[in-house]
């Protein structure tokens, strides 16, 4: 049976294939579109998950769609009639229509027939498909699930029990109450106004006291049931015209403060205002007040389940930060988030619901690595380089090819070892937010000046921004307190003290760490890689950062030699292939590392 799961007219619109209770491929719209979060309907991702399965459109067997706006209507029109909210009822009926329509959109992007669709797609509220996102890809047979985010089908927060091939929810909060909301209004007061900035606030939070907490306290009140409610004199989102769109293109979210919150605060910082220490301040405050907010749900979700084990997802289980507390400060011995812990994950979570409603199977699958995308031959790429060769001559690059990886691993261990910031791409493109090492910058992490080099001359983005490292599985407990297996880098946990100096490069202000474990067994050629590198230097890892430049990972050979090319990296290794541009004399800047930004 061929279930093919959608995200669409969301934020991180995406499809996933699961075939028999195995998942095949899944991917975000935003790869092929080339824009961060896109949004609209993933014909590409659709049309690309078909394609890795080796199966056609009229092969599917149902279409899971991770919304449906039939759920909670009766408290959604109890909420219209009491508080006839201004301006955002056309904009969220028109997104309700182009849901209804799926099945029609659906037709037309596989030209097939749209009855023969209708009979055959299925909806998954959005937070069960959250929830089935974890819980049904997890190692685990019995656990609690929760999911917290912004919104999704009237929801911000739901939790239950995760028994076999059966999720039972046991609470939920609504609609206009939201944790997610909480984070973004905040987020946008500091002056970052785009989709998806609450992760750089993250960033921040460490280089500030939390010196504002009880006035960031006053806007969230958590109950001892699992449930809080946001004081909504501050947030706008419920009752005027905040503007959201989810159609072809990156989504936008108008301003969801009131006036009230710079009252408290004093006045928002403007994008292009310098971050301040009251600005760190407000973000250390923030992320504290999230935890305890956060940890206080978890716990309710822990006490009233009785389960240790916890299967974690929504955009607010991106926040590694609080991710990495969640066994210290909750009575949950385990925790399980899948990459895709966003609404990208909605459609891997609508897909696995579907299975199960639909097959009494037990569960045979298990998500131990998020490289679900698709990869491109030694011969594509050598095609790509070929079709390259005047630009790659122009830039003065050398080409050569190696003859296999174990030779690969061994020879970018040494250029990294030597201080050159490697381009790395490699197999199966990941799935998630993450680069997971095939389709990463990596570099050498003991290097101080690593980070600002990175940041400012090929990433061109905040100073402040930490970089994370890819340890081997072997060693975390050697780095790190605390630390447990996460393939998928959503933990950040203390490193010890002893070995901070050694990996300056990926030691945030306040001594953590965002790990990502490798295993021989998921990433054998990342992990010869890191393996080769600590042969050399004794340090079991690297600086993983996303191969990209202000856009979305790179997805493609020709996407990774123009990011390349356009940036100040010093190699490229594309599968066997290597580019190396003519080490320049440090001037100025690092050994090994070009100095002068954009070449
Ligand atoms: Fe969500």
């Amino acid at each position: 049976m061929i279930i093919v799961g959608l995200n669409a007219y969301h934020g991180d619109v995406s499809a996933a294939l699961v075939r028999d209770g195995q998942l095949i491929a899944a991917i975000e719209e935003e790869r092929f579109r080339r824009i961060k979060h896109c949004a609209g309907f993933p014909h590409l991702a659709l049309a690309e998950c078909l394609r890795m399965a080796g199966v056609t459109s009229s092969d599917v067997d149902l279409f899971a769609v991770s919304r449906d706006p039939r759920a909670h209507l009766w408290r959604k029109a109890l909420y219209l009639l009491r508080h006839r909210p201004r301006g955002t009822v056309g904009d969220r009926a028109r997104n309700v229509l182009k849901i209804r329509s799926l099945p029609n959109t659906i037709a037309a992007s596989l030209d097939l027939d749209p009855s023969r669709v209708r009979r055959r797609t299925v909806t998954v509220e959005h937070h069960p498909a959250h929830l089935a996102s974890a819980a049904y890809v997890s190692p685990f047979n019995s656990a609690a699930v929760c999911a917290i985010d912004g919104f999704g089908d009237f929801v911000s927060t739901s939790w239950g029990v995760l028994d076999g091939t059966r999720i039972g929810v046991r609470g939920r909060v609504y609609f206009p109450h939201s944790l997610g909301m909480l984070y973004l209004a905040v987020t946008q007061y500091l002056g970052f106004p785009k989709y998806g900035d609450e992760f750089k606030v993250m960033g921040l939070a460490p280089y500030g006291e939390p010196s504002f907490t009880r006035e960031l306290g006053s806007l969230v009140h958590v109950g001892d049931n699992g449930g809080f409610e946001l004081d909504l004199s501050y947030f706008k989102h419920w009752s005027e015209g905040v503007s959201m769109t989810w159609d072809d293109g990156e989504p936008t979210i108008g301003t969801v403060f009131t006036p009230k919150l710079e009252a408290l605060l004093g006045p928002a910082r403007r994008p292009s205002d310098p971050l301040t220490a009251r600005h760190e301040a407000l973000a250390a405050s923030l992320q504290t007040v999230f935890e305890d907010a956060a940890m206080k749900v978890l716990n309710h979700v822990q006490r009233s389940t009785g389960r240790t084990r916890l299967c974690y997802a929504g955009g607010c289980a991106m926040n590694s930060v609080a991710n990495g507390k969640i066994r210290s400060r909750t009575g949950f011995t385990d925790v399980f988030i899948q990459p895709a812990s966003g609404d990208n994950g909605t459609a891997l979570g609508a897909a696995f619901e579907a299975w199960h409603r639909h097959s009494k199977a037990p569960r045979a699958f298990v998500m131990e690595h998020g490289y679900w995308g698709p990869d491109f031959s030694d011969a594509q790429i050598a095609a790509t380089l070929d079709g390259a060769h005047a630009e790659i001559q122009a830039s003065g690059c050398v080409r050569r090819e190696l003859p296999d990886e174990q030779a690969v691993a061994e020879w970018t261990a040494r250029q990294i070892a030597d201080g050159r910031v490697i381009g790395w791409f490699q197999g199966r493109m990941e799935w998630g937010a993450r680069a997971l090492g095939n389709r990463s910058i990596l570099a050498d992490p003991r290097r101080a000046d690593m980070r600002e080099i990175i940041n400012t001359r090929i990433k061109f983005r905040e100073r402040f921004r930490p970089f994370a490292p890819s340890i081997l599985e072997e060693a975390v407990q050697e780095y790190f307190i605390d630390g447990v297996i996460d393939p998928f880098m959503l933990h950040v946990y203390p490193i010890r003290p002893e070995k901070r100096a050694l990996v300056p490069a990926i030691t945030h202000v306040d001594g953590s760490g965002r790990l990502q474990t490798v295993s021989r067994r998921s990433n054998p050629l990342y992990w010869t890689l890191i393996n080769a590198f600590r042969t050399i230097t004794g340090v079991p890892m690297l600086l993983n950062t996303s191969f990209n430049e202000n856009e979305p990972i790179v997805l493609t050979p020709a996407e990774a030699l123009d990011c390349f090319l356009r940036t100040s990296m010093d190699v490229i290794v594309l599968g066997r292939h290597v580019l190396e541009r003519a080490p320049v004399a440090a001037a100025g800047g690092a050994p090994g590392v070009r100095a002068g930004g954009v070449s």
